[in-house]
């Protein structure tokens, strides 16, 4: 069995929110070396979007193995020591804790792992993203693995006829279920619809009994109880064979469909899929990005990065996504443009009530007419 991690962090934004510094990406690819050469990993890449560094790792270990997670928390503590010295902006934004405690769940830095068992052809997609959430993954997931409209595979191949159970958490009440698809999709829609609370952590091949999909859900603003960034998620996704084919599983991002987060992590926007080099959001802090590395797995090595959205193919999604974002940006600070209420509770709208908590009165009492000023006396 291998394990493959990919485990992401903002530790600061160069310049702004928009990329992340050479001298962190080095420093990261060192650190990758260290720990190849020393056996603790079979292989690794570095790779980011925009703010954010991904380590996408291969290892014996499992997933939520300590050392694994650990050497990851150190790596992003070395890049943020860098981004310190440059006084880079938001140095070590997403690392929530002062010391690491057996594995990263509600530290900060973001995961998806899969352990399984390589087949002779092992072909996997990786998919970054950055200023936008967990649920942001949900759309693509459902067409991906249940809408015969996205993956004919589901029709027409035999293994993948019977379905696929989606795990979703309830990132609220922290619970999770697991849903049988094509028999529960209605019922599915109903909550993973609703993105920025249920979020699907994994789809499993009924036929296949392997797992198919890995996401990273944690929500950094319900861990740190304040707004510190978006959570910028990472998702693994296997292909071929039973499994959706590479191309079904980059057709859903086709649409430029609407996320959470942009600037201030408080506006709806288009997701934009887009090669490596273009993954530096600036107008806006936007438009959200989501980069594709494909890799195809040999003995646990990593052939690859192929960079699967640089293809003309999605210029036409590139092309609507700058005119959805115009649409849009024109609400200025009215909704749909900008989230919700009870999405913006983690930033300013909680200090905002408390200081107009006793300016509200109830619309049944009398408005107080402002008093007009005294005349002064005429001499
Ligand atoms: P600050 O400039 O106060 O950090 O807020 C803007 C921003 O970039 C939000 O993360
Ligand atoms: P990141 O989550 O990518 O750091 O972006 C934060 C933000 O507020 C952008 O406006
Ligand atoms: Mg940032
Ligand atoms: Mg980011």
């Amino acid at each position: 069995m291998i394990t493959l991690s990919v485990i992401k962090a903002d530790t600061g934004g160069f310049v702004g929110h928009s990329a992340v510094h050479p001298d962190m990406l080095a420093e990261a690819r060192r650190e990758l070396g260290r720990a190849t050469a020393s056996g603790l990993l079979i292989d690794g890449r570095v790779a980011s979007c925009g703010d954010d560094i991904s380590l996408i790792m291969t290892h014996t270990y499992g997933v939520d193995a300590g050392l694994i997670h650990s050497f990851a928390w150190d790596t992003f503590r070395a890049t943020t020591r860098i981004a310190q010295e440059l006084r880079l902006y938001g140095a070590g934004q997403d690392l929530l804790s002062d010391a690491f405690s057996g594995n990263l769940k509600g530290m900060g830095p973001g995961y998806a792992e899969l352990e399984f068992e390589e087949r002779p052809s092992e072909p996997v997609l990786c998919f970054l993203a950055d200023k936008t959430e967990p649920g942001a993954w949900n759309l693509p997931l459902y067409k991906m693995f249940a809408d015969p409209f996205n993956t004919p595979g589901l029709v027409i191949d035999e293994k993948m006829h019977a379905g696929f159970g989606f795990e979703v958490y309830d990132l609220y009440e922290e619970k999770r279920i697991v849903f049988d698809c094509p028999a529960d999709i209605y019922d599915m829609l109903m909550y993973i619809g609703a993105p920025a609370r249920y979020v699907v952590h994994g789809v499993r091949s009924k036929t296949l009994g392997e797992t198919a999909a890995a996401t990273s859900t944690q929500r950094l603003s319900l861990i740190a109880g304040k707004y510190v960034g978006k959570d910028d998620p990472v998702m693994i996704i296997r292909c071929q064979s039973g499994l959706p084919a590479v191309g079904e599983a980059l057709e859903p991002f086709a649409f430029p469909y609407t996320v959470a987060g942009c600037m201030r992590g408080s506006h709806h926007a288009p997701f934009m899929p887009v090669p490596v080099e273009h993954a530096h959001p600036s107008r806006f802090d936007g438009p959200p990005r989501v980069v594709c590395l494909g890799f195809q797995i040999r003995g646990g090595k990593l052939i690859g990065p192929r960079d699967m959205f640089d293809d003309p193919a999605f210029d036409r999604a590139r092309q609507q996504a700058g005119e959805v974002m115009d649409y849009l940006r024109r609400h200025g600070p009215f909704e749909p443009h900008r989230l919700p209420l009870e999405d913006l509770e983690y930033t300013t709208m909680s200090i905002l009530s408390r200081r107009l908590a006793n300016r509200w009165t109830p619309m049944t009492t009398e408005v107080a007419t402002p008093t007009p000023p005294t005349p002064s006396p005429v001499p």
